[in-house]
């Protein structure tokens, strides 16, 4: 009975970019339907053709069975509109960290879903109070904050905004368990868990990249070699995108009431407005266009 119950669960996911595909990946390959929305045409087919081609890989190393690798990409359906999602049990949005754009795709959404289904936010840095505040249902909205890169980074935190329910939260632990994910649950405040402590470390190695300490490499190699964090800040930074984590520092400094620590950096506004963003455009701190990966200073 409870398997048949769990194979039935719907869930839709919006904004096919780097964190809905990985939500995505993840949720197929546990045997849960996906549909996968993005405002961006082809966006969503596209991101189910590098899912099958990430699995693919996993496969051809011994990491996934061909059965597997064929259920999960059954189970991962592009949805051409968002009209689609009426059949869903928990919806994610993954799309741009724009309070106004997130609170109409909710708006929609609430037009579309069962009263019973849950509207999460991947949010980094806005308030899940903020986002749900438009909705006619906010108790059912909630923050389900995963990591880069989603199918590695098994910890998802879940954000219970000023208004949501119990049974929303208990929904959305339930469903990160079934994933393979752990759930840590966190109040609504700026940044959560992970930001609140991780813009300190990234805005404090900008400060030493700015005082001249050391080049970005050698900031990097030794938080990383010596300190143990998992990547250093410039790697990091790479990996996320500065279009999506300066706007994070922003917000989150101005949240904290201009608190000194968050105070974004002059080189990352810099850079970004340079279009060196990281990994997507090839070129951040360090370079992917290329075989030699120097810093660009
Ligand atoms: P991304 O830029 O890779 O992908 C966003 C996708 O959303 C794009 O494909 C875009 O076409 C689509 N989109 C934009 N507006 C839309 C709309 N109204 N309806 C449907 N699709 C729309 O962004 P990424 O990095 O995947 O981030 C998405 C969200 O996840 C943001 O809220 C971000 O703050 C959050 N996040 C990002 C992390 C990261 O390391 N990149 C980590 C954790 C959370």
């Amino acid at each position: 009975m409870q398997t048949s119950l769990q194979a039935q669960l719907v869930l839709g996911v919006v904004g096919a970019g780097a964190m809905g595909r990985g939500i995505a990946q993840i949720a197929a390959q546990a045997g849960v339907r996906v549909l996968l929305f993005d405002v961006a045409p082809d966006a969503a087919a596209q991101a189910r053709t590098a899912v099958l081609a990430q699995l693919k890989r996993m496969q051809d190393k011994g990491k996934l069975t061909e059965a597997a690798v064929a259920a999960a990409g059954a189970a991962l359906e592009p949805a051409q509109e968002l009209a689609q999602f009426a059949a869903c049990d928990i919806v994610i949005e993954a799309i741009v960290e724009k309070l106004d754009v997130k609170r109409a795709l909710l708006a929609s959404l609430e037009a579309i879903v069962r009263d019973d289904c849950v509207l999460a936010t991947n949010t980094s840095s806005l308030s899940v109070t903020a986002i749900a505040a438009q909705c006619a249902h906010p108790h059912r909205v909630a923050g389900f904050h995963f990591f880069n890169p989603v199918p590695l980074m098994k910890v998802v935190e879940v954000i219970a905004g000023a208004l949501t329910d119990d049974a929303s939260l208990a929904s959305l632990t339930g469903f990160a368990e079934r994933i393979g994910h752990r759930p840590v649950r966190a109040s609504d405040t700026p940044g959560f868990i992970v930001n609140h402590a991780g813009r300190g470390y990234l805005t404090e190695a900008l400060r030493i990249a700015q005082e001249n300490v050391a080049a970005f490499p050698q900031i990097d190699e030794v938080l990383r070699d010596a300190a143990g964090f998992k990547l250093g800040p410039f790697e990091l930074l790479d990996l996320t995108g500065l279009d999506v984590s300066h706007p994070v520092m922003e917000s989150i400094y101005e949240q904290y009431y201009q608190e000194p620590r968050y105070r974004p950096s002059i080189i990352t506004a810099r850079r970004q407005s340079a279009g060196l963003l990281g990994r997507k455009s090839g070129r951040g701190f360090y370079r992917y266009d290329a075989d030699a990966t120097p810093a660009v200073p």
